[in-house]
């Protein structure tokens, strides 16, 4: 049993992955399910923690003592984060919530058409904008207080698993995160699996920690086992 290592702290989970908005039926998106977060998110109330999970376009039940926000598009899921965290006394955010890199610069309001008329055979340019670095933020607006403690993950696409220890320890400094969940993904591995692999990375230390594979709850253990010990 995990006991309650975690009772009285504040966990806020994103989870899921966003979609940014082309017109009112069309949207670009990726392949999270939001298993992994949400597994984060009932672990993290088993032992104990008031937990809020953000989620953006998961189709999961709810976990037994988690509130869900629901969220569409990174922007919104940005707007929700940092409204949890400015409002105080988060002790964690695990961001765990496929964020989209870049979204439509221009929302379209009516669908977009195929045709202009007769013979047209055209097809429309979309361009894209980047989207905010919600986990760099989150970073970078605690400052010194050095609270709330932030996990981020990270997919890697690396051929041989040491091509993603190596992303991810860049990842890591890059994002100046507390903790960094690295796992492999493509070739069906991870998005919508129910088992995963993953790597824990901390700064300061080369240790990793590789769990699995293993079930998406199980690798929620081991990130709150990693976890709790470093909370002040
Ligand atoms: O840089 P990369 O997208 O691989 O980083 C993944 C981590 O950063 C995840 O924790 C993800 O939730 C977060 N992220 C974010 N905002 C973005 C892109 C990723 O917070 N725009």
């Amino acid at each position: 049993s995990p006991g309650d290592d975690l009772a009285g702290r504040r966990v806020v989970v994103s989870a899921g992955g966003t979609r940014e908005a082309l017109d009112p039926v069309r949207f670009l998106g990726n392949r999270s399910s939001g298993k992994q977060g949400y597994a984060v998110a009932a672990e993290a109330a088993l032992r104990g923690a008031h937990v809020t999970l953000v989620a953006a376009n998961v189709d999961l039940a709810t976990p037994p003592g988690c509130e869900v926000v629901r969220v569409e598009s990174a922007l919104e899921l940005q707007e929700q984060l940092t409204g949890l965290v400015s409002a105080g006394d988060v002790d964690v955010v695990v961001m765990a919530a496929a964020v989209a890199d870049f979204r439509p610069r221009h929302y379209v309001g009516t669908k977009i058409k195929k045709s202009h008329g007769d013979g047209d055979e055209s097809a429309p340019t979309v361009e894209l904008v980047r989207n905010p670095d919600i986990l760099a933020g989150l970073v970078a607006a605690r400052g010194e207080s050095r609270t709330p403690y932030v996990v981020g993950f990270a997919a890697e696409t690396g051929d041989e698993s040491g091509d993603v220890l190596h992303h991810a320890r860049a990842k890591l400094e890059r994002k100046g995160c507390d903790l960094l969940v690295a796992n492999e993904v493509g070739g069906g591995k991870a998005f919508g699996q129910d088992d995963n692999t993953v790597h824990l990375l901390r700064p300061g230390t080369q240790e990793v920690v590789t769990v699995g594979p293993a079930t998406k709850a199980a690798v929620a253990t081991a990130i709150w086992d990693t976890v709790a010990p470093e909370l002040r």
